[in-house]
């Protein structure tokens, strides 16, 4: 036995909040996964449980057993629970085609969808991801079927939608918009317009998938800056940090582990006080099944390795928060 404290005892001394994305097959069957995720973390996201496809298996069911078993282990190891997500454009159910509604039909088929899941999930999800990636990376609006339909609109409903079923906070969520760029840009351009309509937005999510260049930290803590003077809350919401498959640095777990603490030390300088990590060890990273992303980025984003085994960036991350 050593003294040595978890990253989660790390976190609950600062009043930090640490999260994992969970995969709820891996909860059910594999107990080093679920002992890593309770011991280790105060904050949970089911990965994909809670996106549309997964959770409406047809026109007329939902199917809450895999986004349930995630809440629970949540509600059972007393961590924060975050949402993910409400409204997006990917992921959606196969059966799902837009051209099978009008634009007033999709409207109420969203409604529908945001109420019936931010609902069931009231006093037991803290934090929402309401909207995901409404922007594209040249920071115009994306062309999703939600814009498509409802033009900027469907935004600010989302929001209320969510408010008036749901106690968690709200947020936007988004990829590169980690730190001051064209695309974060536009998206403090996007929640100004919506608060000044009155949206009931209380923050916005950074993903934080840094996985060939990584964002400037100090650019990283002026982009928290800025919308936190918007009045918003701002958390890092999908943390991993991979290299260019074909140029990795010499010293990669060094690398990762200093663009980590770097992450959390600017996260917490600028008061800050939620980072997720887009899953509990690299053997569950999505970086491994997702589209050509292996061929692309290294594996192994994490701060567990393949056996569980803490890496350098652990312990990078555990001493950024006792700094
Ligand atoms: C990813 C999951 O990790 C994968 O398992 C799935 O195949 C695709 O989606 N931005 C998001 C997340 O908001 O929902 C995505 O999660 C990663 C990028």
């Amino acid at each position: 036995m050593t003294d040595e404290p978890t990253l989660r005892e790390a976190a609950d001394d600062s009043d930090f909040r640490i999260g994992a994305a969970i995969d709820p097959d891996a909860l059910r069957s594999d107990p080093s996964y679920w002992r890593t995720a309770s011991n280790e973390f105060n904050a949970v996201t089911p990965e994909n449980a809670l996106k549309m496809g997964p959770l409406r298996p047809s026109r007329d069911t939902y199917d809450f057993g895999d986004a349930d078993a995630v809440v629970d282990f949540g509600d059972r190891n007393d961590m924060y629970v975050r949402g993910h997500v409400l409204v997006w454009h990917n992921q959606k159910p196969d059966w799902f085609q837009a051209w099978d509604y009008t634009d007033d039909q999709l409207r109420e088929f969203l409604r529908e969808h945001v109420h019936t899941v931010a609902g069931r999930y009231h006093g037991r999800i803290d934090a929402w991801d309401v909207v995901n990636e409404a922007v594209a990376d040249d920071g115009s609006m994306r062309d999703t079927v939600w814009y498509d339909a409802l033009g900027e609109d469907y935004l600010a409903d989302a929001f209320r939608w969510a408010d008036e079923v749901s106690d968690a906070d709200l947020y936007y969520n988004d990829y590169g918009a980690d730190a001051i760029n064209e695309k974060s840009d536009a998206i403090y351009d996007l929640l100004e317009r919506l608060l000044d309509r009155g949206a009931p937005i209380d923050g916005v999510g950074l993903q934080m998938h840094a996985l060939g260049d990584h964002p400037d930290p100090d650019s990283v803590a002026e982009n928290i800056r800025r919308f936190q003077d918007l009045g918003l809350d701002v958390q890092i919401t999908e943390m991993d940090v991979a290299f260019h498959a074909d140029d990795p640095p010499a010293n990669p777990d060094k690398v990762q582990a200093e663009f980590y603490r770097d992450v959390i030390a600017a996260c917490r300088d600028a008061g800050c006080d939620t980072v997720v990590t887009w899953g509990v060890h690299d053997a569950s990273t999505w970086l491994r099944t997702f589209r050509d992303f292996s061929d692309r980025f290294t594996g192994d984003p994490l701060l567990f390795d393949d056996r569980y085994d803490e890496k350098p960036a652990y312990d990078a991350v555990k001493g950024a928060l006792r700094d």
